[in-house]
């Protein structure tokens, strides 16, 4: 009916829009990215973030996690570089992305509060990042380049002050109302994740299963999210690659190797290149 704009984002979709690397192109063609991820309970959510987005082209990630786990994180991610949590400077960044393990404290409140604030680069929020958000919301409007959160139902629930239930039974509406309210790029996770724009444009997932029913999938999508916000033109077309290739990545999984009860946050990232290879 009227006004409504909503498409199922194929493979044709991500065939048609993955960018192709310019050969003359070099490390800060692909972007600069700094992560604000990880805590002493979950250090493993800063990895599988920040290695995803090194699998998906990012061209350099800094990543800030707390100085007690640093150790053990960069040990894990040779190719990344590490700023203290304290010191965090954004200068000359082309995107941030903050959440995934981060912590509920107060003081991990100000990190996102800053990432908002700063808003001339995309940024992605997610976890306790949106946890965070809750008390901050008006910062989404005032931005220049929209942020892009991604939620699962609980999360969105938490924003709004809903059930969980009330999200599910409306995830198109719920999108909607709160992408076009906030100006923000909408994930709203689960079986079909929705992507909804600051315009109300709205893309359907198809890819996934319930493989990725396990802790540490969401923070792989947070990587991937992150690296393709940095490596497209157009802020819905990385949105929606970034959701179709990490569902893509569990369905190739579970058709050669795997179970849906044994894939690991870990396995979605080693998958990732095959997958790649095959779109582009
Ligand atoms: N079918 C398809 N996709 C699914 C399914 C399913 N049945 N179940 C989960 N997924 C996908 C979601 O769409 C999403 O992309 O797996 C991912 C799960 O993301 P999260 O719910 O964020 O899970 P998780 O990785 O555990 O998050 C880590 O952050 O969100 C917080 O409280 C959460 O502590 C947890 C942490
Ligand atoms: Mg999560």
């Amino acid at each position: 009916s009227l006004g409504i704009r909503r498409k199922v984002w194929q493979r044709e979709d991500i065939m048609r829009t993955l960018p192709r690397r310019d050969p003359f192109s070099h490390k800060g063609s692909h972007g600069k990215g700094l992560l604000i991820a990880g805590s002493q309970q979950m250090p493993g959510a800063a990895f599988f973030a920040a290695k995803a987005a090194l699998r998906s082209g990012i061209g350099l990630l800094k990543v800030s996690v707390p100085d007690q786990v640093r150790p053990i994180i960069a040990a894990h991610l040779p190719e990344t570089m590490f700023m203290p949590r304290t010191a965090a400077d954004f200068q000359g960044l082309s995107g941030l992305a903050v959440g995934p393990g981060l912590g509920r404290e107060p003081e991990q409140a100000a990190l996102v509060r800053r990432v908002l604030e700063y808003e001339e680069i995309p940024c992605v929020i997610d976890a306790d990042g949106i946890y965070h958000l809750k008390s901050m919301l008006d910062l989404l409007r005032e931005r220049r380049i929209p942020a892009v959160l991604s939620p699962h139902p609980g999360e969105m629930a938490h924003l709004l002050d809903l059930s969980v239930k009330d999200v599910e039974v409306s995830r198109f509406n719920v999108s909607k109302a709160f992408a076009e309210k906030y100006h923000v790029y909408l994930v709203l996770k689960g079986k079909n994740t929705i992507i909804t724009a600051p315009d109300g444009e709205q893309a359907v997932n198809v890819t996934g299963n319930a493989a990725l029913a396990k802790g540490g999938s969401g923070d792989v999508l947070t990587g991937i999210l992150f690296a393709f916000l940095l490596q497209h033109r157009r802020m819905m077309d990385a949105v929606c690659n970034a959701v179709y290739l990490h569902g893509a990545v569990a369905d190739d999984l579970v058709r050669s190797g795997h179970s849906m009860l044994d894939v690991l946050a870990s396995d979605l990232i080693d998958r990732i290149p095959p997958v790649l290879h095959h779109l582009y």
